[in-house]
């Protein structure tokens, strides 16, 4: 299903995070990426479900806020191969207006 997430002026500023409301009671966090690629993946941590987007951004990486893991949101693979990946979702702008695809079935 694809949705629309926001206005192309709500995005995040280059390396920053915002949160947003993605459907079916979950929270879509979104990146900017240098060159203006659009990232998005669930905000809820998957150690012990932190909100990601009180993280933070180095280049391509998100490092969450409570025990510091971190994962490449290009390809939701974390750092420590050991550690689960980070749901990642299709984003695209089109004009002024972001959409996203979400899962069929609530996480
Ligand atoms: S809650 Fe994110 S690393 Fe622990």
């Amino acid at each position: 299903m694809i949705v629309k997430l926001c206005a192309a002026e709500d995005l995040p500023s280059t390396g920053e995070l915002k949160s947003f409301r993605g459907g079916n009671n979950f929270e879509i966090c979104v990146a900017q990426l240098e060159r203006g690629e659009l990232v998005a993946f669930d905000n809820r941590c998957p150690h012990q479900a932190a909100p990601l987007s009180a993280g933070q951004m180095e280049g391509c990486r998100v490092i969450c806020p409570y025990h510091a893991w971190s994962w490449d949101v290009t390809t939701g693979k974390s750092d420590n191969a050991a550690d689960p990946d980070l749901p990642r979702y299709e984003v695209r702008r089109y004009g002024d207006e972001v959409f996203i695809q979400l899962p069929s079935a609530p996480r």
